[in-house]
């Protein structure tokens, strides 16, 4: 195991040295964990697209999602949602065969924090929650991170670490009926949407 790791981290200093990863720099970045296992999860498990927004890039920093709350962002991630995510935990993230996305109870208490929810998805949980590394890039997670939270009905204290004063504010739960507003001009390129 030792071993192992100390491969992998001379794999990551010579890939930051060369600039060939370039996501982490030579900063220090957040440690990802696997939801239940709490493994080290490898972000270069997933593709290279992604890494390399200004979103992503503020994210394995500081663990905050910078499209929250973007209402440019919103139909990006409504998106990604609908394809990748609401057939197990429905169209409003209700719930179906996996459980409820829009609610303040988390099976796993990291559903609570952005960083959690990340680790989530990219890493998966167990049974039918398999990682989302093959099938989406880092960057489309935050973006669908940032649908689910847009998906929050409960109160807003209950929400937990992710909802900033700033969203309380904001905060409206969500009515499943009002659509996500089209991306503006100056929306970050991967929050534009194709028509
Ligand atoms: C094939 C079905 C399936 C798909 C697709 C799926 N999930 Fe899940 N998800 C599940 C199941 C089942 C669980 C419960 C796993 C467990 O308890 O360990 C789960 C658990 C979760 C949890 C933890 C919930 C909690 O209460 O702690 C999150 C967060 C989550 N999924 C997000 C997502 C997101 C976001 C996507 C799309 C990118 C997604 N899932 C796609 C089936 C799925």
């Amino acid at each position: 195991m030792a071993r192992a790791w100390v491969k992998g981290a001379v794999a990551a200093a010579l890939a930051t040295a060369v600039g060939a990863a370039g996501v982490m720099g030579a900063k220090a970045a957040l440690t990802f964990n696997n939801a239940v296992t709490g493994e080290v999860l490898n972000l270069d498990d997933a593709p290279p697209e992604g890494k390399d927004t200004e979103a992503f890039k503020a994210f394995v920093e500081t663990g905050k999602n910078a499209y929250l709350g973007n209402p440019s962002c919103l139909a990006k991630g409504e998106q990604l949602f609908l394809a990748m995510c609401s057939g197990c935990h429905g169209q409003k993230g209700e719930g179906k065969l996996g459980p409820g996305l829009n609610d303040s109870y988390w099976t796993y208490p990291q559903g609570a924090t952005d960083k959690g929810l990340f680790e989530l998805i990219f890493g998966g949980a167990s049974g039918q929650m398999g990682p989302m590394y093959g099938s989406m890039n880092v960057d489309e997670m935050l973006l669908t991170m940032a649908w689910v939270r847009h998906l929050y009905k409960d109160k807003p204290d209950d929400a937990g670490e992710w909802m900033t004063a700033e969203l309380k504010a904001a905060y409206k739960p969500f009515d499943g009926k009002t659509p996500a507003p089209k991306p503006a001009a100056d929306a970050p390129e991967s929050c534009k949407t194709e028509e």
